[in-house]
C-alpha cells in the first residue's frame, strides 16, 4: 500500500479536470502571497484568538458579515458541520423538540446526538425522475411546522435544488414570531450576486452556515456561521464554537476564507460560467438535467445552475459505468454519483473551458450510446417505507447499551445505528426508531447499496438493549 504523501501524488498526476469540491479547482491565482510553509502557523502574540477575537480575526469577521449582510460571522476550522452542531448546541436546551428534515447532513444528526434534542422529521419530496430527495411539499410541510425549540433546513440541496424558505420564514413569522429558524447552506457560500438564488440570511434566518470551500476558494474544512437578531443568544453560540472547535485553529484556513470571500464578490467569473452552463444545457438535449423546468415541481422551488444533475437512465447505462468512462476517456472528476445519476459541481475556481469540455463529453456519451440502450444495466429502485416511530432520542439509542440481532429477529427493537439506501440517502431507520415489518421488508433488500450498515454482508443490526 502506498503512503498517504504517495497516493496524493499520484492522484494530482492523473490532471483529472475537477467538477468536484474545493471551488478553488486547485488554482494557486486565490491564494496571492500565501507562504506555505511558513504561514502554518496558529495562534501567537501579534496574531488573533478565534474563540476571543479582537484582532485580525475580529476584523475579518466583520467584513464576512458585511459582505453577507449578517449582524455577526464566525469563522470555521472544523468545516461546516462545527455550523450545524453549535446552532443546535447553542439552544442550550437538553430536552425539547426541533424540526429538522429527515435527509438533513449528517452533522445535523450529529447535533441531536450532542444536545439529545428530539427530532420531529420532515419527510423530503422524491424527484421521481432522479429518485433523489429534491425538495419539499410545502403544504404537507406547513402542517408539521408545529411550535418547538427551532425548525432547521437545508438550503440548497447537495444537487442544487432550493425550497421556498421565504414561505417558510412567512409562517414562522405570522405564528411562531419567537422561533429561531436555522439554515444549512453548506453548498451555498456562493450566494451573493443576482446569478444565484437569494442567501438564506436576506430571507430572514437566524443562523446560516456555510462551507465556502465547497464552491468559493477558502480551503478545504474553512467554514462560516452568520447570524442575525435576537432570537439565538450570541454568548450561548460562541461557547458552543469554543467547545467544538479546535484549540489550535489554521490561520492558512482562516486567511484563505478572508481571501476567498473577496474573490466571491468578482461578479464576472460566474457570469461566464452561467453563459457556459446554459449552452451545455441546450447541446445536451436528450439528456436528463436537473433545469429550471424543475422549478414549481415536487417541492423545488429554484434551481442552482452551477450544480449540473445529470441522470443516465435514458441512456440505459448505470452512472457508475458513465463515470468510468468519462474519467477514463475524458479525465472528468464529478463529484458524487449514485446509480443512475451523476452531479457535477462547479466551483469559483472552474473556466469556461472545464464547462466546454464537460458538454463535449456529455454529448460523447449521449451520442455514443443511442440506438445501443441496454436497458438490463438499470440500477434497482427501492420503495421507501413509511417513516418509523421514534420511540428513543438519537442521544439516547447512540449512548445506550447494544447488542447485535440477525435481522430477522430485530422485528420491534430500537435500531442503534442509522441505515440509508444510496439513493436517495434518505434513512430507511434512524437510529432511536423502531424497526417495523416495513422497515425490515425493505433492509431485507440486497439489490441496494446501503450507507451506515455495518451488519450488512451478514445481514445482523444494532439494537438498543433494553431488558
Ligand atoms: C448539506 C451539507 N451540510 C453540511 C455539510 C458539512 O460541511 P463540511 O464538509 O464543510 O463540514 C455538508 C458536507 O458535505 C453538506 O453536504
Amino acid at each position: 500500500m502506498p503512503g498517504l504523501y504517495e497516493g496524493l501524488q499520484h492522484y494530482l498526476s492523473q490532471g483529472l479536470r475537477s467538477f468536484h469540491t474545493p471551488g478553488h479547482k486547485g488554482k494557486r491565482e486565490f491564494f496571492p502571497g500565501m507562504r506555505f510553509p511558513e504561514g502554518d502557523l496558529t495562534e501567537l502574540p501579534g496574531l488573533d484568538m478565534l474563540h476571543s477575537p479582537t484582532g485580525i480575526i475580529a476584523s475579518s469577521q466583520a467584513r464576512a458579515a458585511e459582505i453577507y449582510g449578517a449582524q455577526a460571522s464566525f469563522f470555521l476550522v472544523n468545516g461546516g458541520t462545527v455550523g450545524n452542531q453549535a446552532m443546535f448546541l447553542a439552544l442550550g436546551q437538553a430536552q425539547g423538540e426541533v424540526i429538522v428534515e429527515r435527509q438533513a447532513h449528517r452533522s445535523v444528526m450529529s447535533a441531536l446526538v450532542l444536545t439529545g434534542l428530539t427530532p420531529r422529521y420532515l419527510p423530503a419530496t422524491i424527484h421521481p425522475e432522479f429518485n433523489l430527495p429534491l425538495g419539499l411539499d410545502l403544504k404537507h410541510t406547513a402542517t408539521c411546522l408545529g411550535n418547538a425549540l427551532a425548525w432547521h433546513f437545508t438550503y440548497p440541496s447537495y444537487y442544487g435544488s432550493l425550497i421556498d424558505l421565504t414561505q417558510i420564514l412567512g409562517i414562522r413569522e405570522r405564528d411562531f414570531p419567537g422561533l429561531p429558524v436555522f439554515v444549512d447552506q453548506a453548498h451555498g457560500a456562493h450566494y451573493l450576486h443576482d446569478l444565484f438564488p437569494p442567501g438564506a440570511l436576506a430571507m430572514g434566518a437566524d443562523a446560516v452556515l456555510q462551507s465556502p470551500h465547497k464552491t468559493l476558494s477558502a480551503l478545504t474544512q474553512a467554514g462560516m456561521l452568520h447570524v442575525q437578531g435576537q432570537r439565538l443568544a450570541r454568548h450561548s453560540l460562541q461557547q458552543a464554537l469554543e467547545l467544538l472547535q479546535s484549540s489550535s485553529p489554521s490561520y492558512l484556513l482562516m486567511a484563505s476564507l478572508e481571501q476567498a470571500l473577496e474573490f466571491a464578490q468578482d461578479r464576472k467569473r460566474w457570469a461566464g460560467l452561467e453563459e457556459e452552463v446554459a449552452r451545455l444545457h441546450h447541446d445536451t438535449e436528450g439528456l436528463r438535467l436537473l433545469n429550471r423546468e424543475d422549478e414549481g415541481r415536487y417541492g423545488i422551488w429554484r434551481v442552482d445552475w452551477s450544480k449540473i444533475l445529470v441522470n443516465t437512465s435514458s441512456l440505459g447505462i448505470s452512472a457508475p459505468e458513465c463515470v468510468e468512462w468519462l474519467r477514463r476517456d475524458e479525465g472528468i472528476e464529478p463529484e458524487l454519483w449514485d446509480g443512475e445519476n451523476i452531479l457535477f459541481m462547479l466551483g469559483i475556481g472552474n473556466t469556461a473551458e472545464d464547462v466546454r469540455s464537460l458538454n463535449q463529453a456529455l454529448q460523447r456519451l449521449r451520442d455514443g450510446h443511442k440506438g445501443s440502450v441496454r436497458r438490463n444495466r438499470k440500477w434497482p429502485r427501492l420503495e421507501l417505507p413509511p417513516q418509523p416511530p421514534l420511540r428513543r432520542t438519537p442521544r439516547e439509542a447512540f449512548f445506550g447499551r447494544k447488542r447485535r440481532l440477525t435481522l430477522r429477529d430485530s422485528l420491534g427493537q430500537v435500531a442503534a445505528e442509522s441505515i440509508s439506501p444510496y439513493p436517495p440517502g434518505i434513512p430507511i431507520v434512524v437510529m432511536g426508531e423502531v424497526i417495523t415489518p416495513e422497515v425490515l421488508e425493505t433492509l431485507q433488500n440486497r439489490g441496494v447499496q446501503w450507507q451506515g450498515w455495518e451488519g450488512y454482508a451478514d445481514q445482523w443490526i444494532w439494537v438498543l438493549d433494553e431488558g
